[in-house]
């Protein structure tokens, strides 16, 4: 391992940033790039704002000597990312990200290797998914590639399951994510997400944390890429946890050694709880966003060190800081659908927009910096997170930040971000 690093963070959301912010502190950090970066990103590594394709990718890589590619979404992994760059990249091969790139292909791996998940059918042809619901009560239907986060519907009645399905198949909402369908049983329960370091038969578990995905309290309306999140939770005992381990983890290591998929990089567990069995409703490739601005500020070792040390296959005991990190995402008027851009965001003083301030994190996720301003420039806009020694002091702090320090026109957010933990304490 050289002893300085350049680092390339791809991305432009909270989660980009926050690893950036993470990263900046290195002992093992030479110089911090971020393509495309955003507002935010900008004020801790050098941003270049050019069209992130892997060919650009590429000649950036050369051109600034990077040493390791870390990247946030889903989209580059899926794309390839870490098979095209001739150095190395923290995420699995294109092959493996099928595991998020493919509903099918995550279901069918699921029900291979016997990893607890919802019952389901697949469909690609819309009569056949139609004939399917007939009568039916309580379905999620789900397109089959990236759609954002938007792509799943949980449906109570028949009406909104054909809605979902022409939607999906037929008026091709997702374009080609939707030439298939995954159907399956509604699971009633609380969710949780488990973000784990794997390679190959090594794993590493991050804390446990929840998000919200719904746009308004109470889990209600619309999905969306989530509206908040909190970590630790409660909900994820120890023998929750040693059930995942179990059922999840070991079994899926073991389906992709088996496949001879080489798995190197993060994998995000989305759980639903029910009467204290775990079931995956997702895997993801990589960081989840808004929960990893949630854990990185409870971490208290080295971001960049723990990467190099997962690429070199150790298995590591992390260090985390005691109390509670809670996350809320100030969003765009109209996400999760049409939404605003170019607000000008209104900081109570210039040091509030810049990262961190008494207790509190300021992550930027859709904002653009011009001539020392900030404007809005996404759906999800800022992330604004607090640590403290209990949920209740944490959501405090963030609630009555956000009221006294942050404003653009159109601004909203979930009230009851970490409530559910807070009434769990
Ligand atoms: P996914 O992208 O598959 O995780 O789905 C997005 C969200 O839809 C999840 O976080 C859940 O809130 C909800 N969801 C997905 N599948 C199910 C299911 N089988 N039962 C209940 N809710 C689900
Ligand atoms: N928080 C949901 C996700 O990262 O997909």
């Amino acid at each position: 391992m050289k002893s300085k690093l350049n680092v390339l963070v791809l991305g432009s959301g909270g989660r980009e940033h926050a690893i950036c912010w993470k990263i900046k502190e290195s002992s093992y950090l030479k110089k911090l790039f971020s393509i495309p970066g955003n507002g935010g990103i900008s004020e801790v590594a050098n941003v270049y704002e050019i069209k992130p394709t892997l060919e650009n990718i590429k000649r950036f890589v050369e051109e600034k000597e990077i040493d390791i590619v870390i990247p946030g979404p889903e989209k580059f992994l899926v794309d390839g990312v870490s098979d095209y760059l001739n150095v190395p990249t923290f995420g699995p091969s294109k092959n493996a990200s099928l595991l998020e790139g493919s509903k099918v292909f995550a279901k069918n791996f699921m029900k291979k290797y016997d990893i607890p998940t919802a019952n389901f059918e697949i469909f690609d042809d819309p009569l056949k998914a139609k004939e399917y619901i007939k009568n039916k009560n309580n379905l999620v239907i789900k397109a089959d590639g990236l759609c954002a986060g938007k792509g799943v519907f949980v449906c109570e009645e028949e009406k909104k399951m054909i809605e979902a399905i022409d939607k999906i198949m037929i008026e091709k909402i997702f374009g080609s994510s939707g030439d298939k369908v995954v159907i399956e049983e509604k699971l009633i329960g609380e969710e949780a997400s488990i973000l784990v370091l794997l390679n190959r038969e090594n794993y590493t578990f991050l804390i446990p944390s929840q998000d919200h995905k719904q746009v308004y309290d109470g889990d209600k309306g619309p999905n969306t890429g989530g509206m908040g999140a909190y970590a630790p939770t409660k909900l994820i005992d120890d023998t929750i946890m040693k059930k995942i381990e179990d059922k999840i983890v070991k079994r899926l290591i073991n389906g992709l050694k088996i496949e001879e998929i080489n798995y190197c990089g993060v994998l995000y567990l989305g759980l639903m709880i029910v009467e204290k069995e775990p079931f995956v409703l997702e895997f993801n490739i990589r960081f989840g966003d808004p929960e990893t601005q949630a854990i990185l500020p409870l971490l208290e070792d080295d971001l960049l060190e723990i990467i190099l040390k997962i690429m070199e296959g150790e298995k590591l005991k992390l260090k985390w800081k005691d109390g509670y990190s809670v996350c809320v995402v100030l969003a765009s008027k109209g996400y999760p659908g049409e939404y605003e851009k170019g607000k000008e965001i209104k900081f109570s003083s210039r040091h509030v927009a810049n990262s961190e301030w008494k207790d509190i994190i300021v992550f930027h996720a859709g904002t653009k910096k011009k001539n020392g301003k900030f404007y809005t420039n996404g759906g999800r806009v800022l992330n604004i997170c607090g640590r403290e020694n209990s949920i209740k002091k944490a959501r405090e702090t963030v609630y009555s930040f956000i009221e006294e320090n942050v404003y653009f026109e159109g601004m909203h957010y979930r009230r009851d971000i970490g409530l559910k933990e807070e009434r769990r304490e």
